[in-house]
């Protein structure tokens, strides 16, 4: 199959891209957060090319993207009160609300057999202009193989699908950089599933109390099938150290004869290749998965991060920058 790129605020571009995904077919697309690997969500033979592409476990379902919240309560069996509040606060946006599945509506192949399903409305024009044009909801993991750093640029997806994706939509580069964060409000309490760019401390503000997953029992965790797999990780080996230990480090990796690239926030003096990213954690969630990418494109064995502040969206990174060095 040949991949063609195409920019996404071109309409003739938007509406191949709709004729494409009606035809079963799979299209990637920039969302506010990250690039999606898109197909019809209700069509089971479409939604298998998105596990086929991204070599992604069978077991971990999508998420289904969707243009308004109207079209959200139809792939949900019960749509509460504190879900409402959510989406009215937060959709368009980098939320996604995990809800019963209304099983006559949303196949098992996009929710991995699940009693929940996913749903998303994405704050992006490209996104949204998909979503119209074609008419059906859009599963749509992140456009990366599966394991890898997401995609925050047209040309990471490129990178990762040429040859297993019809089309790519260029939106540019993404605003967030991190994935959406994952709330599931199927169960008795709201369950942060996966941080993302709305922070817990929001989503208590604004919904009361939330659990999280760090906390969670075995049939918490049991509900998010994404937690077991192994995720955002580069080629080299990713080592995570405590703010202000990456010079050392550094150091003892390059002593052990290693390539080795240096992560930070601040200005340092170091043998290593140096990335440096931007201090307000905003700015560094924005470059994280871009600069990764580029350090193993740039053939580095190891790659020294220094821990951000688990604040805001910093606990996001955290939760990123401890599974890439999990590896
Ligand atoms: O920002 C995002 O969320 C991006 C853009 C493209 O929307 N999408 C994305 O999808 O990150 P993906 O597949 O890479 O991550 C989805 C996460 C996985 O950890 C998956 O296990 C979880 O959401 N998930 C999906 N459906 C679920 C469900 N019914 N119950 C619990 N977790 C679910
Ligand atoms: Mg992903």
């Amino acid at each position: 199959m040949l991949t063609t790129v195409l920019g996404g605020d071109d309409p003739a571009a938007i509406e191949r891209a709709a004729g494409l995904l009606r035809a079963g077919e799979l299209v990637a697309f920039p969302t506010e957060t990250v690039y999606g690997l898109g197909a019809d969500a209700l069509t089971p033979a479409a939604v298998a090319k998105i596990f086929a592409a991204k070599e992604r476990p069978a077991d971990n379902p999508l998420i289904v993207h969707v243009p308004d919240v109207a079209a959200a309560r139809g792939l949900a069996r019960e749509f509460p009160p504190v879900a409402e509040r959510a989406a009215a606060l937060w959709w368009p946006g980098p939320l996604t609300i995990v809800l019963p599945r209304d099983h006559g509506v949303v196949p098992d192949a996009t929710t991995a057999g699940q009693d929940t399903v996913a749903i998303r409305v994405p704050a992006h024009p490209v996104a949204l202009a998909l979503l119209r044009a074609c008419g059906r909801p859009l599963a749509a993991p992140s456009a990366n193989r599966s394991g890898r750093p997401s995609p925050t640029l047209a040309a990471h997806v490129l990178a990762d699908l040429a040859g297993r994706v019809a089309l790519i939509l260029d939106g540019g580069p993404t605003h967030h950089g991190l994935e959406s964060s994952v709330l599931d409000l199927s169960g008795a309490r709201p369950l942060l599933l996966r941080r993302g760019a709305v922070t817990l401390e929001e989503l208590r503000a604004a919904l009361g109390e939330v659990d999280t997953i760090e906390g969670a029992d075995a049939a918490a965790l049991a509900r998010s099938p994404g937690l077991r797999h192994r995720h955002y990780a580069p080629r080299a080996r990713v080592v995570l150290v405590g703010e202000g230990e990456g010079e050392a480090a550094a150091s003892r990796a390059l002593a052990a004869g290693e390539r080795v690239a240096l992560v930070v926030r601040r200005e340092v003096a170091s043998a290593a290749k140096v990335l440096r990213l931007p201090d307000d954690l905003a700015g560094f969630g924005r470059g994280l998965f871009a600069g990764l990418r580029a350090l193993d494109a740039a053939g580095v064995d190891c790659i020294v991060i220094e821990a951000v502040p688990e604040i805001g969206v910093g606990a996001a990174i955290m939760d990123r920058l401890r599974r890439a060095a999990a590896g």
